[in-house]
């Protein structure tokens, strides 16, 4: 079939007969918004200015067809028919441009960190440049179905993805491969980096985290890559789980805590006592803070987590283009 391009301001990029108009861009090089690779946050949606794009899976949630009728497409789902000229989203651009690679890693550990959740080493066989904060998506071996993990290692660690992995039962890679077939030595094809939350490079002031369960994997990444830049950094992590099982990677931030006098690890339990505060993260941030107008905020869990967390940032006054987020929804 024919290869066709893609045309953003004056970068031109091909762009294959199967290739999304999202991963075109970014193995080119060129900067586009997107978050969730699978069609459901509207972050990639684009303006189709001339040519012609197949919207193939885009849902009509995040794509009606009103929008599809004035020119608009979501980027990580539209694939071209012809030469094609797109607008990117408005909004400046938040995050480092790093080329979208396909790269091949070896797992290296798995273990068990809390009730169904497990850390995964991979070592890749060259190194990715990545933020702070963004994603990977991993091929379950010897199927295609790929899903979208978070790294929890910093960007000065290139060559390692570390993984948290939350067992969904009868989930395909969680349940199936990763507290399944998984095996150390297992070869995976890894696509990456993908995502826009990543640290906020222009912020100087206090950082506030909010991660629900998993959500933590990108966290980590952020603050150790946020003071590496600045020891002192203000900078406190709520840590939303239901019980103490749940928890984990404590004893590592309570270390850091000792190392950096203004990080803070605040745990959450909604539904048991024994961690530094019952209830709900986003509460215990919310009776915490009485103005956040001069915080950047971070949010990482699932919608219903993050979108609650986006809440209490807003009641706490925090700037809305302060506010990053990262919703882990499903691909199924
Ligand atoms: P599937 O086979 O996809 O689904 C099995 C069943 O579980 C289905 O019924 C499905 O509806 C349900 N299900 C699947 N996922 C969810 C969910 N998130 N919430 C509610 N129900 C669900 N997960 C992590 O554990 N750690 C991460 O770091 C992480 N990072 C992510 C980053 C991004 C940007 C996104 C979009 C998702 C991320 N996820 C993460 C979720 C992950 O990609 C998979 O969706 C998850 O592991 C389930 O995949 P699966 O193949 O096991 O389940
Ligand atoms: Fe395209 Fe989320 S809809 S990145």
């Amino acid at each position: 079939m024919t290869q066709h391009t893609v045309t953003v301001g004056t970068t031109t990029v091909p762009c294959g007969p199967d290739q999304t108009v999202l991963d075109a861009l970014l193995r080119g090089g060129v900067w586009m918004p997107n978050s969730c690779n699978q069609g459901t946050c509207g972050t990639c949606k684009i303006r189709v200015r001339s040519g012609s794009v197949e919207h193939n899976a885009s849902p009509e949630d995040t794509l009606p067809q009103t929008e599809r009728a004035d020119g608009f497409a979501l980027a990580c789902q539209a694939t071209v028919c012809a030469d094609t000229v797109v607008e990117p989203p408005a909004g400046e651009q938040t995050t480092a441009t790093h080329v979208l690679r396909d790269l091949v890693a070896t797992v290296t550990e798995v273990r068990d960190i809390a009730r169904d959740t497990r850390r995964v080493l991979l070592t890749l066989d060259a190194p990715l440049e990545f933020s702070a904060g963004q994603y990977v998506e991993v091929t379950v071996p010897g199927t295609d179905v790929r899903r979208q993990y978070s790294l929890a290692n910093p960007p000065s660690e290139p060559k390692l993805l570390e993984l948290h992995v939350r067992r969904r039962p009868g989930g395909v890679a969680s349940d199936g491969w990763i507290f399944g077939a998984v095996s150390v030595g297992d070869r995976v094809d890894v696509t990456g980096p993908f995502g826009d939350f990543t640290f906020d490079a222009e912020s100087t002031g206090p950082m506030v985290l909010l991660a629900g369960g998993t959500g933590l994997a990108p966290m980590k990444s952020i603050v150790r890559h946020a003071l590496a830049l600045d020891p002192h950094r203000a900078i406190t992590v709520y840590h939303g789980v239901r019980t103490a099982e749940d928890l984990y990677d404590v004893a590592l931030l309570r270390e850091w805590e000792g190392q950096h006098p203004g990080l803070r690890l605040v745990t959450c339990l909604s539904r048991a006592t024994g961690g530094d505060r019952e209830g709900y993260a986003t509460d215990a941030f919310v009776e915490d803070v009485a103005s956040a107008k001069e915080y950047t905020g971070y949010i990482c869990g699932s919608e219903a987590f993050v979108d609650s967390a986006v809440k209490a940032f807003k009641r706490r006054r925090m700037s809305p283009r302060r506010i990053r987020r990262e919703k882990f929804t499903s691909a199924a």
